[in-house]
């Protein structure tokens, strides 16, 4: 297997995807067992379907709060902050998971993931938008709401942390401290534009390197980030354990699990 070479690289762009937390035991989208085969989107990930029925909405995202609580991050997320730390050029990582795994495994790099598709441990008003730290599995039919672990203690103490506030609840969910209207989760539903997009196509139009990691490439606009950068003359990468399309367009396609592969290439 070919390695990267890092000596040029001033300019480094990552695009993660739900493989790189799947050894955190964090479930896929597409193919057996994936997300996506067990819930029709329209029923859970969309605007309508929240306008529809919030209690189930909140019902799957509660269980992905839960879910992504117990997980930890893996070898993967860890080798990247760690290669932050040590890099001696500009870092963007974008992601599209929601899990907060690469927040999580966060220790001196002060790589902040851009998280386009909005993030599991925030939740916002929907009136107002204002967004709110909340970690909160939001299950009326379980009785009270419960911590789920996304955030830290100290983070909990944050002022924009919805557990500083006394809650007023419609049919057991949320209220938001601000308008008084239904909070709903900060995630980037089908149908809703992605988030920081003019911050993410700056970063692509002037990476020297573009390297994805672990997404099937399917979803727009992230599928198009390889060939925007692409086109502004950056070096590709590709680390999927599967065998991709895009994998004839890139410079070096890396095959194998991320929390192997990852730590192998991120280093200097
Ligand atoms: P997918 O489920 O579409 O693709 C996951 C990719 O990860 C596949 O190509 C797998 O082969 C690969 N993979 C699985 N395990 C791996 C491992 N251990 N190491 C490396 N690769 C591995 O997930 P995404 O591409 O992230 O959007 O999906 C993109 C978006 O579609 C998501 O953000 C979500 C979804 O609908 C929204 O919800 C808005």
């Amino acid at each position: 297997m070919s390695q990267i070479d890092w000596s040029h690289v001033k300019n480094l762009v990552l695009l993660s995807g739900a493989g790189i937390s799947a050894a955190s035991g964090i479930a896929t989208f597409r193919g057996s067992g994936g997300l996506w085969e067990n819930h029709r989107i329209e029923d859970v990930a969309t605007p309508e379907a929240f306008n529809q029925d919030p209690q189930l909405v909140w019902r799957f995202y509660s269980m992905r709060r839960l879910q992504a609580g117990h997980a930890k991050p893996n070898e993967a997320h860890k080798a990247l902050d760690a290669f932050a730390e040590k890099f001696n050029g500009e870092i963007t990582l974008i992601t599209q998971n929601v899990d907060g795994l690469h927040r999580r495994a966060q220790k001196k790099s002060h790589l902040d993931a851009i998280c386009m598709h909005g993030t599991l441990e925030k939740s916002r008003c929907t009136h107002c938008h204002e967004i709110y730290l909340d970690d909160m599995a939001w299950l009326p039919s379980e009785g009270m709401p419960r911590q789920t672990g996304l955030l830290r203690t100290d983070e909990q103490a944050n002022s924009d942390a919805l557990s500083n506030y006394k809650i007023k609840l419609s049919d057991g969910l949320p209220l938001s401290p601000c308008c008084q209207e239904l909070l709903r989760p900060h995630i980037v539903w089908f149908g809703e534009e992605p988030l920081f997009m003019p911050k993410i196509f700056a970063s692509l139009e002037r990476c020297d390197l573009f390297a994805s990691i672990g997404t099937s490439g399917v979803v727009y606009p992230a599928a198009a980030f390889l060939e925007i950068a692409k086109s502004h003359g950056a070096e590709t990468v590709l680390f999927n354990v599967e065998s991709l399309p895009q994998q004839e367009h890139v410079d070096l396609y890396i095959q194998g699990p991320a929390e192997e592969t990852v730590p192998q290439q991120f280093s200097l």
